[in-house]
């Protein structure tokens, strides 16, 4: 790679997964002047299908590879002189992480660990201009009662393996900014929504399960509340902060959009039978009470004022407009669902869900 004809060259990590890819996208397409490379493992939720349309663009590198692997990350360092870093690859899933917590805690923290040591050991002296922008979750923060938000103040309280292990990632990116200076930024943003998101997650799995007219699981009496905002308002954000946000500050983004699971899987259900020309309410009756998930955190509500008052950022995408889209997107690429819903995903929904037992009490 010619790094002269490039202003930037910015390592996005898990660019092959949900967000990721759409991050790559964004940045790749936006910036031809920044040299993209993208550094993921390619576990079950990463998919290179995910970037068909830019995976032939000069400005757009990918590098498989374990971010656990500390002598990989090192030589990759070596061997390309990064000027950002910004940090996704991780577990993500809560079910995974309470069924087998073992690679959140590689991946999640000693994965960040290898990743901040290697830009202290290569950027060292050098730093000016240099950022590690960290990309994590509300969840860090717990649960909340009816009441109230997350603010960058809130006190840290994870309350599942996934949680604990992106809290303790965030530790430890404060801890490198403290004490070795590393520049770094990070974000801790609400549930995402939109196109390429591994149906294990709830609007995806829905829409899948609807598509094949399959029960519907909603854990408990479906009453947790969570914050959904669309994957290309989070991407602007992560975009904006990267360029503009300061060093060494953490920043909350959310969609201020909050709907009960219940809710917002009948709304799902009204809007898939729409678009399908299904007789309304046919969905609704798949929609199944399972035993709750260990530990449920109940509610999470974002306050992004911080960051739409120091850079004005805020959600462009109306809601039930970005979710209309994203089932017509699911619906239409059914070629990527059914590629990705093949095989390990089987066994996967299998182990997941044919142990919980219908729980009435919600209905
Ligand atoms: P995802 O599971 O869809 O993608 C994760 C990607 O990381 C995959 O491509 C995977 O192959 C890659 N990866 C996993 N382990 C790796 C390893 N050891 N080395 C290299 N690559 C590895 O996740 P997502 O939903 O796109 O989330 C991305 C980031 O955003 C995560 O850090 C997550 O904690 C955070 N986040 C997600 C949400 C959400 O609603 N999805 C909300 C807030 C924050
Ligand atoms: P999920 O998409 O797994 O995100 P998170 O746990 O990180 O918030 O789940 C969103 C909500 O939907 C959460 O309260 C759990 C619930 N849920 C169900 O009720 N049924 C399901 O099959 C799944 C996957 C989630």
């Amino acid at each position: 790679m010619k790094r002269g004809s490039f202003k930037k060259t910015i390592l996005i990590t898990g660019g092959a997964g949900f967000i990721g890819s759409h991050l790559v996208r964004h940045l790749v397409k936006r910036y031809p002047d920044y040299m993209i490379i993208n550094l993921d493992k390619l576990t079950y939720a990463g998919n290179l299908s995910n970037l068909k349309d830019v995976e032939h663009c000069a400005n757009y590198r990918f590098v498989r590879g374990d971010i656990v692997d500390q002598p990989f990350v090192s030589d990759l360092f070596d061997q390309i002189p990064l000027d950002g870093v910004i940090h996704l690859a991780a577990e993500s899933h809560v079910d995974r992480s309470i069924v087998s917590p073992d690679d959140f805690i590689r991946t999640n923290i000693t994965g960040t660990f290898n990743l901040l040591h290697a830009a202290k050991t290569h950027w060292h002296g050098t730093t000016g201009g240099k950022l590690f922008y960290h990309v994590s979750t509300d969840e860090v923060y717990g649960t909340l009662g009816p009441e109230g938000s997350f603010t960058e103040q809130s006190p840290y309280d994870p309350r599942s393996p996934y949680s604990a292990s992106k809290a303790s990632s965030d530790h430890l990116v404060r801890a490198y900014f403290h004490t070795y200076g590393l520049p770094v930024t990070l974000s801790n943003c609400s549930n995402n929504f939109g196109p390429f998101q591994f149906p294990e997650k709830l609007i995806p799995l829905v829409i899948n399960n609807i598509r094949n007219m399959k029960p519907i699981p909603v854990y408990g009496k479906g009453e947790n509340v969570r914050d959904w905002l669309y994957v290309e308002d989070h991407v602007a954000a992560i975009d904006l902060l990267f360029h503009q946000g300061r060093r060494g500050q953490t920043y909350n983004i959310g969609g201020g959009n909050e709907w009960r699971n219940i809710d917002l899987v009948r709304l799902i259900c009204r809007l898939s039978d729409g678009i399908l020309g299904r007789t309304p309410g046919s969905s609704e009756k798949l929609i199944t009470f399972v035993t709750d998930r260990p530990g449920h955190d109940l509610r999470y509500a974002i306050d992004a004022g911080k960051l739409r008052k120091e850079l004005g950022w805020s959600p462009a995408r109306e809601f039930e407009k970005a979710l209309d889209a994203t089932i017509r997107w699911y619906l239409e690429n059914d070629e990527w669902l059914n590629s990705v819903t093949s095989g390990e995903y089987q066994k996967y929904y299998t182990e997941q869900y044919s142990g919980l037992k219908k729980d009435s009490s919600g209905e």
